[in-house]
């Protein structure tokens, strides 16, 4: 039994030799290894491309490239074709390297590389060519433009494989193109278009094209191109301080916003020249009263100009008593219409149409003031109030009828304060309303 295993044992390890042996030589000898291996190879345009073939195993036979034309490029180390931008690279039994250089668009196809045996073996290396898209370029772009203005913004590159993408960026953030790509030979031509209504905000915005592209992963190329925008002027009055007192200081400023600029802007009062006085200085949109007097009472107003068309806001002045002695204008006046909220809020008066149309707002100017007033009347009516409540709450614990009385009063309070508002009328000023209604 031993002897038998033995046996066994040893034909097996022979057997394994053996069958080692003729796999190496067939390897040698056999055509399995003896076959060219290439890849395909992608490059940009005006590079250099490298074609390489292998073989693993072999009897030195010769390798030869060839092109898509299928004319030989190289055999062996023997350059078979005219062409200063082919050349060989590395030569040897087991490797046939070939360079071509400046590559162009034609030069793309199928290149073989044939291995001359019997029979002859071939590899195909596809060799693509990237082609490298132009530098964009924004058209339909018109400068200045004008507000209200449709622009149709065009960005075209030519020369892409394959075609390139274009992406819009309105000051860096994307907008949305509509894109359109035509074949032009091998290559395409990319066009990207970009609707406008042009408006103020636009001016000197920056509208770039960029071209994405596998050639160009490192550097993208784009164009951009800054909006200009021309638009009619709008000013506003700026007034400091909210209630003009005889005697203290006023600054008017006429802020306008316009391209080209309205420079310079104008001033008038009541519709005439501004008094000559040496109290008002006039500096650039500025209009200044050192000391101000009763008398300079009125509607100031400043227009601005451009070649689009004037704007023009309208300030009333209604110069308070001296602070010193106590006004009776303290108090707001009668005002037929609820104040407008903004003039509430200490508001200039501004004409926002392009004609020099009186803004009604520019009414409520003596009203804000009062109304400020007021509303210092009312906050005292209102805590006043609000102390009776809580003195009502505090009796009501002892006596629960006074609650309800109490919460009446309390219901008044709005109506309190518009009556107080409404009973603090001057006729005078009254009269000077209609006067700016006319
Ligand atoms: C082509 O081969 C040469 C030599 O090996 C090398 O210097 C070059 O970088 C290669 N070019 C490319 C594009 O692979
Ligand atoms: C290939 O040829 C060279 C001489 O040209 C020779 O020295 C070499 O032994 C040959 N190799 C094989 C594998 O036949
Ligand atoms: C090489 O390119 C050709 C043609 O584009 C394609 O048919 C083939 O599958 C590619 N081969 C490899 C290994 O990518
Ligand atoms: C693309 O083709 C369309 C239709 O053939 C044509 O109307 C258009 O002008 C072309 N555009 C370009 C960029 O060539
Ligand atoms: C206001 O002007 C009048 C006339 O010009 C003058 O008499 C008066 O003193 C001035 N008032 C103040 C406070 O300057
Ligand atoms: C100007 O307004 C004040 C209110 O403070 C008034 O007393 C004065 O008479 C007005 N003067 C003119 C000239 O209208």
């Amino acid at each position: 039994m031993n002897l038998n295993c033995h046996l066994i044992f040893s034909l097996y390890t022979i057997y394994g030799i053996l069958s080692k042996v003729m796999a190496s030589k067939g390897k040698v000898r056999g055509a399995s290894g003896q076959h060219p291996l290439v890849q395909n190879v992608t490059v940009t345009e005006g590079g250099t491309a490298n074609l390489t073939c292998r073989v693993e195993y072999n009897d030195n036979t010769s390798l030869q490239w060839s092109n898509p034309a299928q004319q030989t490029l190289f055999f062996g180390d023997k350059k078979a074709l005219r062409d200063n931008r082919i050349e060989l690279v590395r030569a040897s039994w087991s490797e046939l390297t070939i360079s071509i250089s400046d590559v162009t668009l034609s030069d793309e196809g199928m290149y073989t590389c044939s291995l001359f045996t019997m029979p002859v073996r071939t590899a195909k290396a596809y060799l693509t060519v990237l082609g490298v898209p132009e530098r964009p370029e924004i058209d339909g772009l018109t400068k200045p433009a004008k507000e209200g203005d449709y622009i149709t913004l065009t960005c075209m590159t030519q020369g892409s494989k394959p075609a390139a993408d274009l992406r819009w960026f309105r000051n860096e953030k994307e907008v949305k193109g509509a894109k359109e790509v035509n074949a032009s030979g091998k290559t395409f031509t990319v066009r990207s278009s970009l609707q406008l209504h042009v408006d103020r905000n636009d001016d000197g915005v920056a509208y770039t094209c960029r071209v994405d592209h596998v050639a160009l992963a490192q550097a993208p190329q784009q164009a951009t191109e800054v909006l200009e925008v021309h638009y009619a002027p709008h000013v506003e009055i700026i007034h400091s301080p909210a209630v003009p007192q005889e005697g203290q200081y006023l600054k008017l400023e006429c802020v306008s916003k316009g391209n080209p600029s309205p420079d310079p802007v104008m001033w008038t009062k009541d519709g005439t020249d501004l008094p000559d006085l040496d109290r008002v200085i006039v500096e650039g949109r500025e209009l200044t009263f050192t000391s101000l007097n009763k008398t300079d009472n009125g509607t100031y107003r400043c227009d601005a100009t451009n070649h689009l068309g004037t704007s023009s806001a309208q300030y009333v002045l209604y110069v308070y008593d001296d602070p010193t002695t106590l006004p009776p204008s303290t108090t707001p006046p009668s005002h037929p219409i609820p104040p407008d909220p903004t003039a509430l809020l200490g508001s200039h008066v501004s004409d926002p149409t392009v004609t020099g149309s009186r803004d009604p707002n520019a009414l409520g100017q003596h009203s804000t003031d009062h109304a400020l007033i007021g509303g210092v009347v009312a906050v005292v009516v209102f805590v006043t109030l609000c102390l009776i409540i809580v003195l009502g709450r505090y009796l009501a614990r002892h006596k629960g009828t006074y609650l309800t009385n109490e919460a009446k009063g309390a219901d008044d309070a709005p109506d309190a304060d518009t009556a107080i508002i409404n009973a603090e009328g001057n006729h005078a000023h009254a009269e000077e309303k209609k006067e700016y209604f006319i």
